[in-house]
């Protein structure tokens, strides 16, 4: 572990224990490297110049399109559109299928979604007069699959659903919930934003129509993400950025758009963000998902029993999670926990984790969240340990 560290700048940069890779990761020089690089060496306007540094960019974009899509198994089943992020390309989806929503349609969330798969679904839901549906948690804090099959039926439009919960670090069933959108000719959308970095994602297991993820949690750059669209919906899903890039013919009556991906990519393109997108993908093929998934499991195992045998309450289901583990200790306010821990340079998250209705649902006002990267080692849940025995101490 402390040679994956080394992989890792900041850390001797500045020392400090991250416990918080489920807000964002830290990079590794290789990614850091990739976008220093693209702008020393290769930069140039992508698919709008027919100088050599432009095609060169341009064929570097596209190169590091194919690489996201062999990642996520995508060849043979859809495309890969960049976007800004899993808030840009859920918002894509939304605004993309809002025609297909109509008064007496309902569309199915669920109960543990971050606001980013909430909130445009709450907002286009109102804007057309859909029904807005959202499946419950079961008392152990699992989505209640008897729930989800009671709320898809031939009238559901969508079912938008995370695979691993930000707050709780729930694993969902996610094929189950895509089989039976599926059977009602539903589409079905996945947000893949905390499962990326933990676990190979492989959208033809998955099932689902779209799969929306952020380059910045799985070690990449910030301000990159990608959303998986199966071929078929390509066509049915209306453009969401209009501008330059993403046209065929305009004209002063109307406008026609270009097929594809890049129909959804107006504007100029993040190609650093892209490329170093790319490098942290090779980065984690090199380490391998049977090892990260497994390293994930058991730090976070590990976050989970110590929690335990301190008498630190686990928010949810204990067992079935990766990667996150939100808990409160005693009655002390998770930004009274996190501030303290903050002064022995442990990063966690306190707060609502962008998931207050899940929280409402709880009835919790927030919670202390630690999360786990492929940088950690038993040594740092050891010195969280430590540092939470002064918060009580503190606050005794
Ligand atoms: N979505 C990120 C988190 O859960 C920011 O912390």
């Amino acid at each position: 572990m402390r040679e994956i560290k080394k992989d890792f700048p900041i850390f001797s940069h500045y020392p400090h224990t991250y416990l918080d890779t489920a807000a964002t990761a830290h990079k590794p020089q290789v990614v850091i490297d990739a976008v220093s690089q693209t702008y020393s060496e290769t930069y140039g306007s992508v698919h709008r110049g027919l100088y050599d540094l432009s095609v060169r960019a341009s064929d570097g974009f596209e190169q590091a399109r194919h690489c996201v899509s062999d990642f996520i198994h995508a060849n043979e089943t859809g495309s890969v559109v960049f976007t800004g992020g899993t808030t840009d390309g859920i918002n894509l989806v939304a605004r993309g299928v809002k025609n297909l929503l109509t008064p007496g349609s309902n569309l199915v969330i669920t109960r543990m979604e971050h606001h980013a798969n909430f909130v445009p679904w709450q907002v286009v839901a109102r804007e057309t007069g859909t029904e807005l549906r959202i499946i419950n948690l079961t008392p152990m804090g699992d989505l209640d699959m008897r729930h989800a099959e009671q709320l898809i039926d031939r009238d559901t439009k969508i079912v938008s659903v995370a695979h691993i919960s930000n707050l709780l670090g729930a694993v969902n069933d996610v094929k189950t919930i895509t089989d039976l959108a599926r059977k009602y000719h539903a589409l079905s959308l996945v947000d893949a934003a905390q499962s990326i970095g933990h676990m190979s994602v492989d959208v033809r297991e998955l099932g689902c129509d779209f799969l929306a993820f952020s380059g910045h949690k799985m070690y990449g750059p910030t301000g990159i993400g990608v959303l998986y669209v199966r071929s078929e919906c390509l066509e049915m899903l209306e453009p969401f950025r209009y501008g330059g890039g993403m046209v065929r013919e305009v004209k002063d009556e109307g406008t026609t758009y270009r097929s594809g991906p890049a129909g959804f990519e107006g504007g100029t393109p993040n190609l650093a963000g892209v490329m170093g997108l790319a490098a942290a993908i090779r980065y984690l093929q090199r380490l391998g998902f049977d090892y990260i998934q497994a390293h994930s499991r058991r730090l976070t195992e590990k976050l989970v029993d110590m929690f335990k045998e301190d008498e630190i309450k686990v928010v949810g289901n204990p067992r079935s999670r990766l990667g996150s583990v939100s808990f409160l200790v005693d009655d002390i306010h998770p930004h009274d926990v996190a501030s303290i821990l903050a002064g022995d340079r442990i990063c966690v998250r306190g707060g609502h984790h962008c998931a207050m209705p899940l929280l409402r649902d709880l009835a919790i006002p927030a919670t202390t969240r630690a999360s786990i990267g492929i940088y950690n080692g038993e040594e740092d849940i050891h010195t969280l340990r430590q540092s939470l025995v002064k918060v009580r101490r503190v606050f005794s």
